[in-house]
């Protein structure tokens, strides 16, 4: 049900019920973090496997210290400090200690949480109105493309589940999440909108990037994955997708498999191509990355509800948000 009732929503999320809320980045499931039966119905809901932890979602800095545990003069309270600036915003900071009062199953019986502060009216007032620490993933099936409209969020779920409904989301990607330990330097986990550079910057020193990102695996010793969300297939439609170098072999590709239905993703409009049975969308006229961020998802939704044998996507050409949506475009196109 598609809802703009933020005092009823509040009141279900306070009776251990589950949620949808918009963020600026996708929509969120919500949940009670410290409510282990309304966790456990995210994780169904989603079908997500119980080994990957949740964001836990909060509305001011200041409650950060209600649900991590943060010592006086320690390196991770230093690094806190430096990266609160960033908060509200698309960024989810991994602390390595959770307070006792997040219950166990939200972050997979690890004993680090990561954290968000997310800079959306209607999740700002809903949080505050809450006053709980929200666990939500992204509003999606399991591996399913998330959702960045109220009505991705029903597409996925149907009637049954309450949506708060803030219209399209504006950044279109998932929060770029940083790690950030006691001993050792600061992991970039995931890309974002937020870059590796400006947490270097904010931090003084440099973030290396996780080991999904192409850095070195297997510092992570203490959970049964090498590093939580670290599945490849994520983000994909159920159509097959092929991502292409450039946009010649795109073209050529077309031409001789025009026989086959096809979708064409592309990241500018420059050179058109033409296929008498493909479908073209363009994620941006002019190539700007956070018009292609904010509309891809919607992109490969809408095609892949289109019954077609393939989706074809270019790679992004260099640019701030590059990072972040070769990441999600190689995970879409994973078998
Ligand atoms: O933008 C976002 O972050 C959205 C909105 C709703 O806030 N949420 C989101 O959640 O993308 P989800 O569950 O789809 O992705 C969270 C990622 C997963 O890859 C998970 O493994 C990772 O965060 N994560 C959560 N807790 C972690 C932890 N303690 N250590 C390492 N990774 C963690
Ligand atoms: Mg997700």
């Amino acid at each position: 049900m598609l809802s703009t009732d933020i005092h009823l929503a509040s009141e279900k999320l306070r009776s251990g019920e589950v949620v949808a809320f918009p963020t600026e980045t996708v929509y969120g499931l919500g949940a009670d973090a410290t409510n282990e039966s309304a966790i456990a119905k995210i994780y169904r809901t989603k079908g997500r496997p119980g080994n990957n932890p949740l964001i836990i979602h909060t509305d001011c800095v200041d409650s950060v210290a209600r649900y991590v545990t943060l010592r006086e003069r320690s390196r991770v309270m230093g690094q806190f400090l430096r990266l609160q600036h960033l908060w509200p915003g698309p960024l989810t900071i991994v602390f390595p200690d959770k307070h006792d009062s997040i219950c166990d199953l939200a972050t997979s019986g690890l004993t680090s949480v990561g954290v968000r502060v997310p800079n959306h009216p209607i999740a700002r007032e809903l949080l505050a109105a809450t006053d709980l620490p929200i666990a939500a993933p992204s509003a999606n099936r399991s591996t399913y493309v998330s959702a960045t409209t109220a009505q991705h969020v029903s597409d996925c779920f149907g009637q049954d589940l309450f949506i708060l409904d803030g219209g399209q989301t504006s950044v279109g990607l998932e929060s770029t999440i940083v790690k950030i330990e006691e001993n050792g330097p600061a992991q970039l986990l995931r890309a974002g909108l937020i870059r590796q550079e400006e947490l270097s910057e904010a931090l003084g020193e440099l973030v290396e990037l996780g080991p999904k990102l192409g850095g070195a695996p297997g510092r992570e010793k203490d959970c049964a994955m090498l590093s939580p969300g670290q599945f490849r297939k994520h983000y994909s439609p159920k159509t097959p997708v092929r991502l292409f170098n450039d946009r010649g072999s795109l073209a050529s590709f077309i031409e001789q498999n025009s026989k086959q239905s096809t979708g064409l993703l592309l990241f500018s409009k420059e050179t058109a191509i033409h296929g008498k049975n493909s479908v073209l969308r363009t994620l941006s006229e002019s190539g700007d990355h956070h018009e292609c961020a904010q509309n891809l998802y919607a992109a490969l939704r809408e095609l892949d509800n289109r019954q077609l044998d393939l989706i074809c996507i270019e790679r992004p050409k260099n640019g701030p948000l590059y990072e972040a949506l070769i990441d999600r475009i190689e995970r879409a196109a994973e078998k």
